[in-house]
C-alpha cells in the first residue's frame, strides 16, 4: 500500500484502475491533462511532451515523498497507414506511449527505490507484432515492452519490480473509436471489462517479497 502515480486515470481502464487501486489502500496520484477534474490527487501534465513532466513533478520529487508503484496506463492508438501518418503523428504516440512513460519513471526512481518498489506498464496484446494501418501504436507498444526489458534488468538490483500487461480488446469508447476505424464491429459483452483488468493490476502489485508477476497477458473469458 502507497502513492501509485497513474496515467491514464482519465481513460476507460484508467478510471478502473484508479478506483481498483484506492479500494485496495493505495494512494492514487494521477498524472496527466485534466486529472483536476479526478476524485484523486493529480499533477497536471500534457504526456505529449514528455519534457513538461519534470516541472511538473517538482513539488513531488524536491520532498522525499515515499513512491509505492507507477502505473502507466495513457495511451494513444492513431490508426493511420504509414503512407498517411506523419511526422506529427509518430511524435505524439511515442510521446504519449512510451517517452512519456520513460520519464516519468525515470523522475520516480529514487522513491521507487527507496521502497522498492513496482513499475506496471499497460501495453497491448496485438503490440507485439506489425498491423496495417496501426505501424505507430504497434511501433510504440514494442518499443514499451522494450523500455520494460531494459529497465527490469537495470533496476533489479535495487529491487524494483518491473511489470508488462498485455490486454487484449478491452471495452472502452478507444476501443469502439479504433474498432470503428478499422470497420470491424465493437461488441463491448465480448470484451475485457476495465474493472477486471484492473483487478489483475491490483493483484500483480499486491505479489509477496518473494515473487512476482513480470508479464501478463489477458485475454476475454
Ligand atoms: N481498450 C482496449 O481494448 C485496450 C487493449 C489493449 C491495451 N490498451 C491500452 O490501455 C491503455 C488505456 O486504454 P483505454 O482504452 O482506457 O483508452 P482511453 O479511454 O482513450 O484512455 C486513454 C488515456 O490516456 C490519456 N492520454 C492520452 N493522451 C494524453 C496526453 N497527451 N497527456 C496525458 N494523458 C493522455 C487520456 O487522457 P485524456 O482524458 O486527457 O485524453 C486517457 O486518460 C492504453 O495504453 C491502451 O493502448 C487498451
Amino acid at each position: 500500500m502507497g502513492n501509485v502515480l497513474l496515467t491514464g486515470a482519465t481513460g476507460g481502464i484508467g478510471r478502473a484502475l484508479a478506483a481498483a487501486l484506492d479500494a485496495a489502500g493505495h494512494r492514487v496520484i494521477a498524472v496527466g491533462r485534466d486529472v483536476g477534474r479526478l476524485d484523486v490527487r493529480g499533477i497536471e501534465a500534457d504526456l505529449a511532451d514528455p519534457a513538461s513532466l519534470a516541472p511538473a513533478m517538482e513539488a513531488l520529487t524536491a520532498e522525499p515523498t515515499e513512491i509505492h508503484a507507477v502505473v502507466h496506463c495513457a495511451g494513444i492508438s492513431p490508426v493511420e497507414a504509414v503512407a498517411e501518418a506523419g511526422p506529427d503523428t509518430w511524435r505524439r504516440t511515442m510521446a504519449v506511449n512510451v517517452a512519456s512513460a520513460a520519464e516519468l519513471v525515470r523522475l520516480a526512481l529514487p522513491a521507487l527505490r527507496r521502497s522498492k518498489g513496482h513499475v506496471i506498464f499497460v501495453n497491448a496484446s496485438p503490440g507485439l507484432t506489425g498491423v496495417p494501418r496501426w505501424s505507430a501504436f504497434v511501433a510504440s507498444k514494442a518499443a514499451l515492452r522494450e523500455l520494460a526489458d531494459s529497465l527490469r534488468e537495470e533496476e533489479a538490483g535495487h529491487g524494483v519490480r518491473v511489470t508488462t500487461v498485455y490486454p487484449a480488446a478491452t471495452a472502452t469508447d478507444l476501443l469502439g473509436e479504433v474498432r470503428a476505424a478499422f470497420g470491424r464491429p465493437y461488441d463491448p459483452q465480448a470484451c475485457i471489462r476495465p474493472e477486471s483488468l484492473a483487478a489483475m493490476v491490483v493483484w500483480a502489485l499486491n505479489a509477496p517479497a518473494d515473487s512476482y508477476v513480470c508479464e501478463l497477458s489477458v485475454l476475454p473469458g
